[in-house]
């Protein structure tokens, strides 16, 4: 009777062994669901963020430059078809000599044959204290000559994980001789 008693635990104990072996093996899933605690996510934050975006384009060191461009680009009246990178300091206030809170790295491109509309695909990337490190990527279009343009701001990094909302920019300072920029941002986003 203990023999058989002994042969069934250790039957049990084998069983419960090989399911522990099974469920670990699926645990392999690519795919799983979890509580946002587990990433550490609490609340939802709202944020401000005001700064001066300057593109530019003349001087010795320009901080956009085109890069491509189409056949018909100089024929067309909006430019279509152009490619600029850039690579355009943010700074605290209006002026380039105020501190530079972060850069905005990316591309613009001439994306309309009607107006002076830019598809707008950047990353701000942020150097200032807390946020030193953390970024902001942008996707969405610029009609340059409006008063105030909406950008959508469709993720971020660092302080700024599921971070989603919008921009507001408004250009403070066009120069026509240059083409120098001096662009005003308000960017609300909804992060953790
Ligand atoms: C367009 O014009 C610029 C400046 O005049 C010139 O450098 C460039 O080669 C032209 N591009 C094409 C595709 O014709
Ligand atoms: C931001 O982080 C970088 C890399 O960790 C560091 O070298 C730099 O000094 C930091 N800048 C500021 C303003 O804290």
């Amino acid at each position: 009777m203990a023999v058989c008693i002994a042969k069934l635990v250790v039957a049990v104990f084998s069983l419960l062994f090989l399911s522990t072996l099974l469920v670990s093996a699926n645990s392999h899933t690519f795919a799983r669901s979890l509580r946002p605690l587990e990433l550490g996510l609490r609340k939802e934050k709202l944020s401000h963020l005001h700064f001066y975006f300057h593109d530019i384009v003349s001087g010795r060191n320009p901080t956009a430059v085109r890069v491509a461009e189409a056949q018909m680009t100089n024929s067309s009246a909006t430019g279509f078809g152009a490619v600029v990178m850039i690579d355009d300091p943010l700074t605290e206030g209006p002026e380039m000599s105020s501190k530079e809170v972060g850069r905005a790295q990316g591309i613009y491109a001439l994306a309309s044959q009607e107006e002076s509309s830019l598809l707008m695909v950047q990353n701000y990337v942020f150097t200032e204290g807390k946020y030193n490190g953390s970024t902001l990527s942008v996707l969405g279009r610029n009609s340059v000559f409006s008063g105030v343009r909406e950008l959508p701001i469709v993720g971020g990094s660092g302080l700024f994980r599921f971070a989603r909302g919008y921009a507001k920019a408004k250009t403070l300072t066009f120069d026509r001789k240059t083409g120098d920029t001096v662009v005003e941002y308000n960017v609300y986003v909804f992060h953790y």
